[in-house]
């Protein structure tokens, strides 16, 4: 956090990492030096780590999943499955057992799939959206 993203970049390329460009090209290495360096935020005053209850307001949050997440995920958040029929796994499943993991995925969406990401949103916006998401089946 804070580094100089162009020590990151070379870090990659280096003995210890040693990434080659059609591993992590120059424009992936670039983006992800600058995540590294730049796009971290520290979360720990949004989650509770006991009870693992966002802080946000579910009720603000509801708006935009509503709008947004629910065209993929549904408007109950099960119109996607993560895992099996046996042992499913969804949006609200996911926002229970492991917040950090919803918060990440919300701000920066998940990889390989178009889910959009939220960072340009403020960060209570999407703590919100989490608190949202909680509510939500979690089976
Ligand atoms: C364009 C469709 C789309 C939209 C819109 C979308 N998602 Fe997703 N989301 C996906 C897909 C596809 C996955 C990956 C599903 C899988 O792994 O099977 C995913 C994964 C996730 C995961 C991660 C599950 C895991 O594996 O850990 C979370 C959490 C999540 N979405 C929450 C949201 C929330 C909250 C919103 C709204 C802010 C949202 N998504 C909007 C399509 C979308």
């Amino acid at each position: 956090m804070g580094k100089n993203p162009a020590i990151v970049e070379e870090a990659l390329r280096d003995s210890i990492h040693g990434y080659a460009p059609g591993q992590i090209s120059d424009e992936v290495g670039k983006r992800l030096a600058l995540f590294v360096t730049r796009g971290q935020q520290e979360v720990d005053h949004f989650i509770d780590p006991k009870s693992l209850r966002s802080f946000g307001d579910a009720g603000l949050g509801e708006r935009i999943f509503q709008n947004v997440c629910a065209a993929c995920h549904g408007f109950d958040g099960r119109a996607l499955n993560f895992k099996s029929e046996e042992n499913p796994e969804f949006v609200g499943t996911v926002a229970g057992v492991n917040p950090w993991e919803a918060l990440h995925k919300i701000r920066n969406g998940h990889p390989g799939v178009p889910m959009p990401a939220l960072r340009f949103l403020l960060l209570q916006t999407l703590v919100d959206i989490l608190a949202y998401a909680q509510t939500l089946p979690d089976k």
